[in-house]
């Protein structure tokens, strides 16, 4: 028996990353996966997901694009009976100090991250509305919470997303629809592969650094957590940012431990 026995589930950003990890653990646990990305998945990671739910499929979808994302809703319910589940994890990274920023950059950012998320939820309500009843879980960011240097556009794209994520739980709620969002912190995933080159090597170091933790998270981090607010497990929870970061958001160390011989440990 899997959680997700008999639910139909629409993930998005599922051919890499944390949309991948979360499209695959759905599977595993019963679900029917209709899992979108603008660019094929890896052949393992489309066998793997096969392999877990034989009647899941993958779609090309941008998800900045209303009809496709209109016709791939429509196609799912059409094919499934139903549409239980939505997850918003296409996403992309971007920004830079505001003064240097582009307006291209910014339309950019803010169409995938905010734009994309919304139309997904846009074309999802309609069935959920009619069956009074549906999980959403949108992929926030611990940027999308508080401010950290340089990345702008790509907060203003999060925190976006986490308030949007609130107004579909206050408008929908009475129609027994649930919304919420996971606010990751640095996760290993392609995105970030990319942010650990360069230039960018040691900011990347001094991040990893303020995860209480001390280390970067996994995909399948994020997915559990995904998978939690997604299940009949988080019945009564609706309209919150779920922090998945490692204690990025926890607080602050200034040294005082390491002061005091106690080291990273407090031991
Ligand atoms: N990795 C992190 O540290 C981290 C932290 C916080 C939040 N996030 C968010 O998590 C989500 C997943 O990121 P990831 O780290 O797994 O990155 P990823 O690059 O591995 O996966 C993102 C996926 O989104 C897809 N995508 C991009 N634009 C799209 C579009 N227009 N339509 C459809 N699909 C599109 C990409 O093709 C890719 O497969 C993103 O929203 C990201 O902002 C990531």
């Amino acid at each position: 028996m899997g959680r997700f026995d008999g639910c139909v589930a629409l993930v998005t950003g599922a051919a890499s990353g944390i949309g991948g990890a979360t499209a695959l653990a759905l599977a595993r646990e019963g679900a029917r996966v209709a899992a979108v990305d603008v660019r094929e998945p890896a052949p393992e990671q489309r066998e793997a997901l096969l392999a877990a739910s034989p009647k899941s499929a993958f779609h090309e979808l941008d998800v900045r694009e209303e009809d496709a994302v209109a016709a791939t809703v429509r196609q799912t319910v059409a094919a499934a009976g139903r549409l239980d589940v939505v997850v918003n994890a296409a996403g992309v990274a971007g920004g830079g100090p505001v003064h240097l920023l582009d307006g291209a950059e910014w339309d950019r950012v803010l169409d995938v991250n905010l734009k994309g998320t919304f139309l997904v939820c846009k074309h999802a309500l309609a069935p959920m509305m009619e069956q009074r009843g549906g999980r959403i879980v949108n992929v926030a960011s611990v940027e999308g919470l508080e401010a950290t240097d340089g990345s702008s556009v790509y907060a203003a794209s999060k925190a976006g997303v986490v308030l949007l994520t609130r107004n579909l739980a206050v408008d929908y709620g009475r129609l027994g629809i649930r919304a919420n969002c996971v606010c990751p912190g640095l996760i290993d995933t392609p995105m970030t592969r990319m942010l650990f080159q360069g230039e960018l090597v040691e900011p990347g170091r001094r991040f990893v650094a303020q995860h209480q933790l001390g280390r970067e998270g996994r995909p399948e981090e994020v997915a559990a957590a995904i998978l939690f607010l997604a299940s009949e497990e988080s019945s009564f929870v609706t309209g919150h940012a779920l922090a998945v970061d490692g204690g990025f958001t926890a607080g602050h160390r200034m040294g005082v431990l390491e002061m005091l011989g106690l080291g990273g440990a407090g031991r």
